[in-house]
């Protein structure tokens, strides 16, 4: 880190902050002494300016359209590898040797089952119940099944945790699918890959075999690779504010999975595919994008626009590949969501609106087509975007609680409440 210093002048005081680049991406200005020097806190609702941490695992240039995950394109490792190396770039930082990523599935693989007690857990659910509900609570509920890896100072506790959590997460996003659908649960399968056996757990019944398609399994495991981490998004944030606190990972995963939930965020691409069944077809695309441009209307077009990217999400381009891939596949060649999702991409491309406020489709605006072509209801489609993301997270925690320079999150407030004012007793209190 090359450390220069920025200065700050306020009102009659001038103060220095150390200015710090990272190896690549903006440079920052260090202000944990801003309030010892000045009495003053910076202000960022949104954090749009804030850098919350160093980070080595996730690089974004929204500009450019670029992602990087431990210095590799998103598009290489989409193409070349699966979604367990992905992983293991993310928790490790390196690509595996063959080797090593033989041993990783093999860890993983050995970590499926999830305690024969957690079935039980989720017979107090209703049917109906939201899968992304019972993902909160189902997720949270493994710290009462797994006390032997929640000690976070232990590393040896952190990785069994962190293996866990990645292999026990599928299953349990597959037990939230079938006790929605009333089917039995299925066990994993260790003899099939990661993803290929998440498929099997969601769609094999006892009553008949079950062949994956390996087509979808292929086009599933490449989502799960896009979905798998994004920088200091709103839900890895809430795991490492959750884990600075020194809470067990499962947890803070958890809190993860509940901030994911909000629409303006995972729960966007079910959010999107409802939108493009509101939208119907092609010819009702004006209406819409009227109502997104009006000031007094709160709609917004789902899947589209992003903090970061200003420019088209790399994850987008190929999530429209898939869709296309798996459509052809399942012989789905007129599917009218997909057609009103290409005539919209192809209208916010072009007009002014959203070229001024440089709104692209992100990666939740293809997704929801390609479940719902593949048999997942959309209420589904954010606990696959958990699933993914769970890697992502966990690679997160685990670097923030290995800082040395750690600390509990604790941010301060601009106040605008009542100023200090003495108790009334209810007697003396006015009506009205
Ligand atoms: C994800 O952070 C991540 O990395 C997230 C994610 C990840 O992998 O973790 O990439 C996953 O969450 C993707 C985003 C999914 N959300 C949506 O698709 C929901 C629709 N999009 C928006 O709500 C919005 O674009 C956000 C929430 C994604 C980003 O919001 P910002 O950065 O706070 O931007 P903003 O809300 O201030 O919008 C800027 C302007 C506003 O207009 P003005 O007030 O300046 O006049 O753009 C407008 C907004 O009204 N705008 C939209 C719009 N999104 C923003 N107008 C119409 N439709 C939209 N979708």
């Amino acid at each position: 880190m090359n450390d220069q210093t920025g200065s700050l002048k306020v009102s009659d005081k001038s103060v220095d902050l150390p200015l710090k680049k990272g190896t690549v991406g903006p440079d920052v200005l260090d202000i944990g002494k801003l309030y010892q020097d000045t009495g003053m806190f910076t202000y960022d609702p949104g954090f749009t300016s804030t850098a919350s941490c160093e980070s080595a695992i996730t690089y974004i240039d929204g500009d450019k359209g670029v992602l990087l995950h431990r210095g590799y394109p998103i598009e290489q490792l989409a193409e070349h590898g699966d979604f367990l190396e992905t992983c293991y770039v993310l928790l490790y930082g390196e690509l595996p040797t063959a080797a090593q990523k033989a041993d990783f599935d093999y860890r993983v693989t050995r970590h499926t089952m999830v305690h024969e007690q957690m079935a039980r857990f989720f017979q107090g659910f209703r049917r109906d119940a939201h899968p992304m509900a019972v993902m909160v609570a189902s997720v949270g509920a493994l710290s009462a099944f797994y006390h032997d890896s929640t000690d976070i100072t232990d590393p040896n506790q952190r990785m069994i945790a962190s293996m866990r959590m990645i292999a026990k997460i599928p299953t349990l996003a597959a037990m939230a699918f079938k006790y929605n659908v009333g089917q039995p649960f299925v066990y994993p399968t260790n003899s099939l890959d990661y993803t290929s056996n998440f498929l099997k757990m969601c769609f094999a019944v006892p009553c008949d075999d079950y062949h994956v398609n390996p087509v979808l399994a292929r086009a599933l495991d490449r989502i799960f690779i896009l979905h798998a981490d994004h920088e200091q998004n709103a839900s890895t944030s809430t795991v490492r504010l959750a884990g600075s606190s020194g809470a067990n990972p499962f947890a803070c995963i958890a809190a993860g999975i509940a901030s994911l939930w909000g629409p303006a965020h995972g729960g966007a691409n079910e959010a999107a595919l409802k939108m493009l069944g509101e939208i119907g077809t092609v010819d009702r695309i004006p209406h819409f994008i009227a109502r997104a441009k009006d000031k007094n209307d709160p709609f917004r077009l789902m899947g589209l626009g992003h903090r970061v990217y200003k420019n088209y999400d790399p994850r987008a381009k190929i999530m429209q590949k898939t869709s296309h891939e798996v459509l052809a596949e399942l012989g789905i060649n007129d599917d009218p969501l997909l057609d009103v999702a290409m005539e919209l991409e192809r209208i916010a491309l072009h007009d002014d609106y959203f070229i001024e406020k440089k709104l692209y489709p992100n990666i939740d605006f293809y997704s929801g087509i390609t479940l719902k072509a593949m048999g997942f209801p959309t209420n589904m489609f954010t606990v696959l975007f958990a699933v993914a993301r769970t890697v992502g997270w966990i690679a997160q925690w685990r670097e923030m609680i290995e800082d040395p320079h750690q600390k509990i999150g604790r941010p301060r407030q601009l106040y605008v409440g009542a100023t200090k004012r003495d108790y009334v007793p209810i007697s003396k209190r006015r009506e009205g």
